[in-house]
């Protein structure tokens, strides 16, 4: 018995953690945590703030109150330092905000699970950036984070590099390097049009070169001291043909870094690794599949040498390595 209703509790949990996450993106998404984040506010006022529907504010409240997102006290609603931290605050080591956002917004295609399963048809990212944008968000600031301390990385950046983004996206990454490291020249490639028309205006006026470009198209020779995948080598079609590409396009003794969600070693490890078990569903209706480290291995064995993984959190790894 005691079996059975510890099943059920956790089961239970599950129903509870969807609508936490919706409720959390809606938070983000109507802005009304940025709202409460500026300063405790009322219901009412938070209403009169925002303009929104009045029975969805409250109901929204009352819910975000339930789900201890916000707490109310003296009749304002508070959002407390630590939860500022995990669901606005981009830059912390601790925000599951965009997580969150890249689950609600995910959930929206997934009717086509029917169609995945019964005639195998995928979906393509594209239809989905911002959700995707939201999702590597946190991996940006995590390299960021781990780049300052890394021996190699964060002099070469900080003295002024070329660097090559291979899948830059709508260029948010480069946008936060070119931030960080305003001495560096980066170039980013990517064969979506419209994420490269975003990634266009977000550099505009910024020492940042954007092409329509797949990683299996590129030419680059001898010209970059870094090419940086983050996220993309699973999205990646032909993958040995791009690294070869990267390879080429590193300068001597130049370094490859990879940022990636790797599956870990053993499926049914701990509850750490549930995320990125389930997350695989959601990879296969895109027509993708998440890479382990033996899949790096061997891609980078024969043209890297230094190959060094280190975990950023959330089964995402930042792999370095050196060009042979
Ligand atoms: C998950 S997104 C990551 C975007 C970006 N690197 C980031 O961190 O936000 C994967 C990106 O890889 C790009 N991609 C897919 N196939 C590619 C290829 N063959 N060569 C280069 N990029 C590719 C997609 O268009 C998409 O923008």
């Amino acid at each position: 018995m005691k079996h059975s209703s510890t099943d059920f509790a956790r089961l239970w949990k599950y129903s509870v953690g969807f609508y936490g996450v919706w409720i959390a993106h809606i938070g983000r998404q109507m802005k009304l945590f940025d709202q409460l984040a500026a300063h405790p506010l009322s219901i009412e006022e938070l209403i009169t703030n925002t303009k929104l529907y009045p029975p969805a504010i409250r109901a929204w409240c009352s819910a975000a109150q339930a789900y201890r997102l916000i707490i109310a006290r003296n009749g304002k609603l508070h959002l407390k330092k630590q939860m500022r931290r995990l669901l606005h605050d981009r830059a912390s080591s601790e925000y599951l905000g965009g997580q969150f956002s890249y689950l609600a917004l995910r959930s929206l295609e997934y009717r086509a699970f029917e169609e995945l399963f019964k005639t195998g048809k995928t979906r393509k990212t594209n239809s989905t950036l911002s959700a995707v944008e939201q999702a590597t968000d946190w991996d940006h600031y995590a390299f960021l984070a781990a780049a300052q301390h890394h021996e190699k990385l964060d002099p070469l950046l900080s003295k002024g590099c070329r660097l090559l983004d291979v899948g830059c996206g709508t260029g948010s990454m480069l946008a936060k390097i070119h931030k960080k490291y305003p001495k560096s020249s980066l170039v980013g490639v990517d064969p979506s049009d419209k994420a490269v028309a975003i990634a266009r205006q977000t550099a505009n006026g910024k020492p940042i070169t954007l092409i329509m470009m797949r990683g299996e198209s590129m030419k680059f020779a001898d010209e970059f001291d870094i090419v940086f995948l983050g996220e993309s080598l699973c999205t990646i079609k032909e993958k040995e043909r791009v690294i070869s590409n990267c390879w080429r396009a590193l300068k001597k003794d130049g370094t490859i870094v990879i940022v990636e969600g790797l599956l870990p070693d053993s499926k049914f490890d701990s509850t750490e690794s549930q995320l990125i078990m389930g997350m695989q569903l959601d990879f296969a209706l895109q027509g993708q599949k998440f890479m382990n480290k033996k899949d790096i291995v061997v891609l980078l064995n024969s043209r890297f040498s230094k190959m060094y993984f280190q975990e950023l959190g959330g089964n995402v790894y930042l792999v370095t390595a050196t060009k042979k």
